[in-house]
């Protein structure tokens, strides 16, 4: 039997993803039409003897319940919201809830952070990983090297994939091999975080004793009981022929930002081509629009016959799209309406949003620059023939002007 726990974090994190995450949990942020952990939960259906998916995180109950109860349904799997009392760590909040996973005694124990992007290869690797015979298997992707920085980077050995050497984030360069956010263990992860925690305890008892404290302040900054997976469990047991690595050739990325939930979408959309081609729009018919490339739209939207749609676009729930329209890469937002002979592109439409007649909202498409696509909060009104260019507009402002490179607070 295999449990699988998706990682969510809560509301202290998440912050580069403002403004879009002011209206809903990030982990819910649609991408490719469907809430951002949808992608991580359906590739777990994948996995044989799945019995349960827990999500961990430490936002409020009620954030979740809709979602949880809808995609239980849906999957007929049972998919549960576990809320940590207070932020304990990635290794922390697993363990916090080990009662709950263990109740189903499964025999390994699928570990997922929920902002990655990714095809998931999770069947594959748990065979592998069942070859391996260790207590944990990671799955690892080449990066280049300039970027390795904002990852976990690691050293595995070419013929038995065993991890040999892990750090976090290092500031000089180790290795173009990173760390995906995505494991298999064997309930045997919970005494190695118990392990840590009780050195943790000593050492903070030890403190206590010889008043230690005031020349370590630095680690005073975390709680005893806060365990991170990668420093705390990964790093140490490195090398000791309990960690193994499996690649992935597939497609990997990470979701911290706006412009990456676009990329992602992009990725997304393409992958349903072959995994789930009935959710994207085919342009057949009519009275269809023009579509190009992968492309969702909800059911419930409305497009114009004479608007031509995509490559990259997810249009959400009753968004309207008026005639002669442009939409490029880009993600349209529940309730937004487009008008007449609007365009856009490289850009994030949020909720309830209105874009005027003949305006057009761009950006120039660098996912990973701070303004590479514009990104207009919950309920934005660009006014008619009003152009906005490389922008981040804040919730409820109205544009009656054209702007460029802007914040607009
Ligand atoms: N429940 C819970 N509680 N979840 C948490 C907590 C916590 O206290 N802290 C972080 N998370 C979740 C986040 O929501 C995310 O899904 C995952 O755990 C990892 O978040 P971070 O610990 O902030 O690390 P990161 O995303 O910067 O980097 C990690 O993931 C990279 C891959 O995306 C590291 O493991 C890197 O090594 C790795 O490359």
């Amino acid at each position: 039997r295999v449990v699988a726990v998706i990682l969510v974090g809560g509301p202290t994190k998440g912050t580069r993803f403002r403004p879009l995450s002011l209206n809903v949990p990030k982990p819910l942020f649609p991408i490719a039409g469907q809430p951002m952990v949808h992608h991580p939960i359906s590739a777990c259906r994948r996995i044989p003897n799945l019995v349960q998916i827990y999500l961990v995180g430490f936002y409020e109950e009620r954030e979740f319940a809709l979602y949880v109860s809808s995609i239980s349904n849906e999957l007929r799997l049972p998919v549960r919201y576990l809320r940590e009392d207070k932020p304990r760590g990635s290794a922390g909040g697993l363990y916090s809830f080990r009662d709950y996973i263990m109740e189903d005694s499964p025999s390994h124990i699928v570990l997922l952070n929920c902002d990655v992007c990714s095809s998931f290869p999770l069947p594959d690797m748990l065979e592998a990983h069942k070859k391996y015979g260790g207590m944990g298997t990671l799955l690892v992707n080449k990066v280049s090297a300039e970027s390795a920085n904002q990852f976990g980077e690691l050293v595995a050995d070419p013929e038995t994939n065993e991890l040999l050497h892990y750090t976090e984030k290092p500031e000089t360069f180790v290795s173009d091999l990173i760390n995906c956010g995505v494991y298999i263990f064997t309930p045997n992860i919970f005494n190695a975080i118990e392990d840590v925690l009780q050195q943790k305890k000593d050492r903070a008892n030890l403190r206590r004793i010889s008043s230690f404290e005031a020349l370590h302040s630095a680690t005073k900054a975390l709680p005893a009981d806060y365990v991170r997976l990668d420093q705390d469990i990964l790093s140490p047991l490195a090398g000791k022929k309990e960690l193994y690595t499996y690649q992935t050739l597939d497609f990997w990325e990470q979701i911290k930002t706006p412009g990456m939930s676009l990329r992602c979408s992009g990725l997304y959309l393409s992958q349903f081509r072959h995994a789930s081609p009935h959710l994207l729009a085919s342009g057949d018919g009519k009275r269809s629009a023009t579509i190009i490339g992968d492309v969702y739209i909800h059911p419930s939207a409305k497009v114009h016959p004479t608007a031509k749609i995509g490559p990259n676009v997810s249009i959400s729930a009753n968004a309207r799209i008026g005639a002669g329209a442009r939409l490029i890469h880009c993600i349209i937002l529940d309730d937004v309406e487009i008008m007449e002979n609007a365009v856009v592109i490289h850009s994030i439409v949020g909720w309830k949003s209105t874009i005027g007649k003949w305006s057009r909202v761009q950006g120039e498409g660098d996912h990973n620059a701070k303004l590479g696509i514009t990104i207009l909060g919950e309920a934005v009104d660009v006014e008619d023939e009003v152009v906005v260019v490389n922008s981040i507009v804040l919730p409820n402002k109205t544009l009656n002007v054209s702007v460029q490179e802007e914040i607009i607070l």
